[in-house]
């Protein structure tokens, strides 16, 4: 399937692109791998557990349908890895639960956390929980740290919000945090500023907000986007490791499945605002049974030394979400849409045991000895011979417009 793990087992410092003066990781850090095989197993305590969300937008030009029905459960200690491409409604779904969306967002269903439905709480209610039992981390850490004060005080701060201890206290707890993270030198550290630390400490500064309140969720939207290789498979390690300290669960947000491979237990693809496939990633990974996902799979470059191999990627863009395509929103980019596919939206079905897709044709994927290899490497969608043209519809239409759908990575 041409698609491993990252490297998590990586020894490099992180050194990489930064300014000297700057911290790094670097030899001060004795650095040992950790990965999801020595993590602590998910308990069977489901602790978020999300039905039926949806989030529309209200626009100039209409409404946007961002995110139409998204489904899953989350256990205690589990990671969940969510991946889709940009604009497949990924962080809207994550800030909902966070009560981070603007006002004028219009969402409906559940958000359970330890089976109280977040939506229906107090704003008050609402503001105790974030932060403290679900904690979120987001690509940008200069966003979320504020340039005039020193990652001591910010730390300390965001222990006080939540706990009436006193500074000292919340101090000792910020330094033993920035030690469990991977920041050498600690103490020194809590006085320093968020520019004193590269991208990839910062990052770490950013773990250690989230985790010091011992959150029972963890967020983290496209933590490590912004990093170069080497340091965003230290983070993530990072990161599953104190996960384990803090005995917490984790959302991973990401459009990168190579994120995805080693870090998450369970998997679920989003596209245009819905789950298209659910299962263990190892499932997803190996027995894709959506085109989308194995079209994402064999758009990943190869780490096993299949170097020559082209990378084969998905045709086409995302369609609108204000006006989405008559049946299965992938259909104008399937290499095996046929007219069912362009009448009818298939729904998630089983497709294994806990493993789950929404196509019409998932069959043809389980039949196919490599499920990429519908995507061919010039780019364009296979032949139309395979998709079954009963109808004499061409197996690709014109791609839909993006009006409203498009967003750049850096956006994210
Ligand atoms: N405040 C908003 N108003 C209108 N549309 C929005 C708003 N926020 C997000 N969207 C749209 O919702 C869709 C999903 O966005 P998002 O969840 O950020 O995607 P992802 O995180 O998967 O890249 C996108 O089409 C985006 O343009
Ligand atoms: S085969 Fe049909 S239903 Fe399945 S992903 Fe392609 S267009 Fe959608
Ligand atoms: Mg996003």
């Amino acid at each position: 399937m041409g698609i491993t793990p990252p490297p998590l087992d990586t020894t490099a410092p992180d050194i990489h692109g930064e300014p000297d003066g700057m911290l790094h990781g670097g030899a001060e850090e004795v650095h040992t791998a950790y990965t999801l095989a020595d993590s602590k197993p998910p308990l069977d305590e489901e602790v978020l557990k999300v039905e039926n969300l949806t989030v529309e937008f209200p626009t100039d030009d209409g409404l946007v349908k961002a995110v139409r029905g998204v489904d899953y459960t989350l256990r205690a200690r589990e990671v969940l890895g969510i991946v889709g491409e940009s604009g497949s409604g990924k962080s809207v779904s994550s800030m909902a639960i966070m009560g981070l969306l603007p006002k004028n967002a219009r969402i409906r269903g559940r958000i359970l956390f330890r089976g109280k439905d977040i939506l229906a709480m107090r704003a008050k209610e609402q503001r105790a929980l974030r932060g403290e039992k679900i904690a979120m981390i987001f690509q940008d850490p200069m966003t979320s740290l504020n340039p005039v004060h020193t990652v001591g005080d910010q730390l300390a701060e965001a222990v006080l919000a939540h706990h009436l201890v006193p500074r000292r206290q919340a101090l000792a707890k910020a330094r033993h945090m920035l030690d469990l993270v991977g920041i050498p030198q600690a103490e020194r550290r809590l006085r320093a500023y968020p520019h004193e630390f590269s991208g990839g400490m910062r990052q770490r500064v950013m773990i250690a907000m989230a985790i010091i309140n011992d959150p029972d969720v963890i967020i983290a939207d496209e933590p490590t986007t912004a990093l170069d290789v080497t340091v965003q498979a230290q983070i993530l390690e990072k990161l599953l490791e104190v996960k384990d300290e803090v005995n917490a669960a984790i959302l991973m947000i990401t459009h990168d499945l190579g994120v995805i491979a080693g870090m998450a237990h369970r998997t679920l693809v989003m596209y245009a605002g819905k789950p298209v496939e659910v299962g263990s990633t190892d499932d997803v990974f190996y027995t894709p049974r959506m085109p989308y996902t194995a079209g994402l799979l064999g758009s990943v470059p190869s780490l096993e030394g299949e170097g020559e191999e082209r990378l084969r990627p998905i045709v086409g863009t995302p369609p609108s979400l204000i006006r989405l395509p008559a049946g299965c929103p992938f259909s104008p980019r399937c290499p095996l849409a046929t007219a069912e596919c362009r009448e009818s939206e298939p729904a998630l079905e089983a497709a294994g045991d806990s493993h789950w897709a929404a196509c019409h044709h998932s069959d043809r994927l389980a039949a196919a000895d490599d499920p990429t290899a519908f995507f061919r490497a010039d780019g364009e969608p296979a032949a139309a011979g395979e998709a079954e043209p009963a109808d004499g519809v061409p197996a690709r239409q014109t791609v839909t417009t993006t009006e409203g759908t498009t967003e750049s990575e850096e956006g994210q």
